[in-house]
């Protein structure tokens, strides 16, 4: 099946059902302050889900384009993206579970005839704010879908919402189908990735408040999104969403500039192209602020991982740009309206960044020829940042090549120092998105002290950090354990974080020498990376860390819900965390 023929039949089913058509809007929220980008299809939508009549009624459908940031680490396997097109349903206050799951059911068995038997699904297992969902479960054995085949899952995978950080949320109820060629396994087992979710059914009752809570709405409300690119690439047993034709040709031209075979680099090159022109689409250009952060972030991504394959060939920027373009262009006429504000902005940051690029890679090779440990200083990081353009997360992967780490709290503190100094030179004139980003990533490091005591009080008392990697968005945090955190496990320790949190406590650093961090039983597994004073951390009397920071003064600065939001393996007895503060 095409592309638009889905989106034509999915449109048409749902007229059918009586829903109205709404525009595919920009990729920039008008109602949501809290988000950079537009990332589902429910975001416009954020005030008529609250409450307010919509001039088209309560049933509507849509393809709403989408950007999700949080996926970019994912980019490169076959079904993550960061920009994507996603079909959607919706009642305001209208029908609930039944036709919405019935719908989703008649749509996906009657007109794209997909095998029931291949179909498997999850549904929300309760908590202290909503129910077990057996309604959903429910209905969707009334239409044939065995128990084995119905997973009970918690918040972290049938939860859905808010899309920024405040706004409508609820339980979901997700379908994946079996994308293998054999048979279906009879149990439906979420680890095994041969199950691609497609589409997912909300059930958008409540109202994130911005301290976390959650409010009952007046209407409960249905919100679906089926993702484009996953459902064409099953419609056509395609083996990843890259194989569509929304992919195809831009993964060829990719192919006709490189020198080398790497399906991960030209994945992420032909993601990052996309999002980047429909981003420049917008009218919004390359800069350090917001928004225009982002597209710097993912154009200098494309132009390393390009010259990671050997692509030579001059302007292939835009050439790859032309080619999305033409993929698009029916389906969004004001790209070609674009096209020149397009390349040009492509053609100069590709300029601007590869000015500097060979440059920044040279002091790159020399610093790390001088290296005694694994570990890359910060203000290398940071020179590399602030005289070469060189993202933080480009470094840090340049630096995972050669087996290397990134100190990045000593960038921050670098960046710190360097954003005072401005800001005297200035008078507070120095503004930069990076300046809220930096306080956030002070606030998760003081969070992952918190994180490993608590993992220690209610896990395992031999529980040590096996690494962390600290964004402004989130916290990557490793550790020895060899199984997978219960859900209830997982409560307690994100309640016992929040709790921290709340209680004001101070925080306090010290210098001592190795042997007295030791004596007072600070932990610290990273010893070698500190010289013969370290500083030890202490927060209230809970936790006592050596570190080399930065912290914040005291736990109440720390703003926003400590979340669990992922957990995964990451080697043999290591477990990985993935944590955020919700605000
Ligand atoms: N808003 C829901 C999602 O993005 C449907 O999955």
């Amino acid at each position: 099946m095409k592309v638009n023929e889905l989106i034509k039949e999915y449109i048409e089913f749902f007229k059918s059902k009586k829903h109205k058509e709404i525009k595919n809007s920009s990729l920039i929220p008008e109602n949501d302050p809290t988000a950079l980008f537009i990332s589902a299809g429910m975001h416009p939508l954020v005030p008529y889900l609250l409450g307010q009549k919509h001039p088209f009624g309560n049933r509507l459908v849509n393809v709403q384009r989408c950007i999700r940031t949080t996926d970019i680490e994912e980019v490169g396997d076959d079904v993550h993206l960061t920009f994507f097109e996603m079909l959607g349903n919706w009642s305001l206050g209208d029908y609930f579970k039944e036709d919405a799951i019935k719908f989703s059911f008649e749509f996906l068995t009657k007109v794209l005839k997909l095998n029931k038997n291949k179909l498997a699904v999850s549904c929300f297992i309760g908590d202290e704010n909503a129910e077990k969902d057996i309604e959903s479960a429910e209905v969707w054995e009334s239409l044939g879908i065995p128990k084995e085949r119905i997973k009970f899952l918690g918040k972290r995978d049938n939860w859905w919402g808010p899309a920024g950080s405040t706004g409508p949320c609820g339980p979901d109820t997700e379908m994946f189908y079996w994308t293998g060629k054999e048979n279906a396994p009879r149990e439906f087992n979420l680890e095994d990735k041969t199950w691609v979710e497609i589409w997912n059914d909300v059930f958008m009752q409540y109202n994130q408040l911005k301290d976390g809570s959650l409010k009952e709405l007046k209407q409960k409300n249905v919100d679906t999104g089926m993702g484009v690119e996953r459902t064409i690439m099953t419609l056509n047993n395609l083996k990843s969403v890259f194989e569509t034709e929304l992919f195809s040709p831009l993964i060829n031209k990719i192919r006709e500039f490189s020198k080398k075979d790497d399906t991960k680099a030209e994945r992420i090159i032909a993601d990052h192209i996309k999002a980047s022109v429909f981003i420049l689409n917008e009218k919004i250009e390359p800069s350090n602020l917001g928004r225009g952060y982002v597209l710097r972030r993912l154009i200098r991504r494309v132009i390393r991982y390009g010259n990671l394959i050997g692509i030579r060939k001059e302007n292939y920027l835009e050439d790859l740009a032309k080619v999305v373009i033409d993929i698009y262009k029916l389906n969004y006429p004001e790209l070609k309206k674009n096209e020149i504000f397009i390349l040009d902005q492509l053609k100069k940051e590709d300029d601007r960044f590869r000015k500097s690029l060979n440059s920044g890679l040279r002091v790159f090779e020399k610093e790390i020829r001088k290296l005694e440990e694994k570990i890359l200083s910060g203000e290398t990081a940071f020179t590399l940042f602030s005289s070469y353009g060189f993202p933080l997360e480009m470094t840090i992967e340049l630096a995972k090549e050669k087996n290397l780490e990134v100190d990045e709290e000593n960038f921050w503190e670098e960046f710190k120092k360097h954003q005072e100094l401005s800001r005297k030179a200035t008078k507070g004139v120095f503004k930069s998105g990076l300046a809220d980003n930096s306080e956030v990533v002070t606030q998760l490091h003081t969070v992952a002290h918190l994180l490993l005591q608590a993992l220690r009080n209610h896990i395992d008392k031999n529980i040590e950090q096996r690494g962390s990697n600290i964004t402004a968005e989130r916290i990557r945090f490793d550790f020895n354990l060899d199984r997978k955190l219960e859900d209830d496990e997982i409560k307690v320790i994100e309640n016992e974080v929040n709790e921290k949190i709340k209680a004001s406590l101070e925080v306090k650093k010290e210098e001592m020498s190795v042997e007295e961090a030791k004596k007072k039983g600070a932990s610290g597994t990273f010893e070698e990376k500190y010289g013969n004073v370290v500083s030890v951390y202490s927060i209230g009397n809970y936790s006592e860390e050596i570190c080399a920071g930065p912290h914040v003064s005291n736990t109440k600065e720390i703003k926003g819900k400590f979340r669990i939001i992922k957990q995964e393996s990451s080697g043999a007895g290591i477990r990985r965390i993935k944590a955020v503060l919700e605000k």
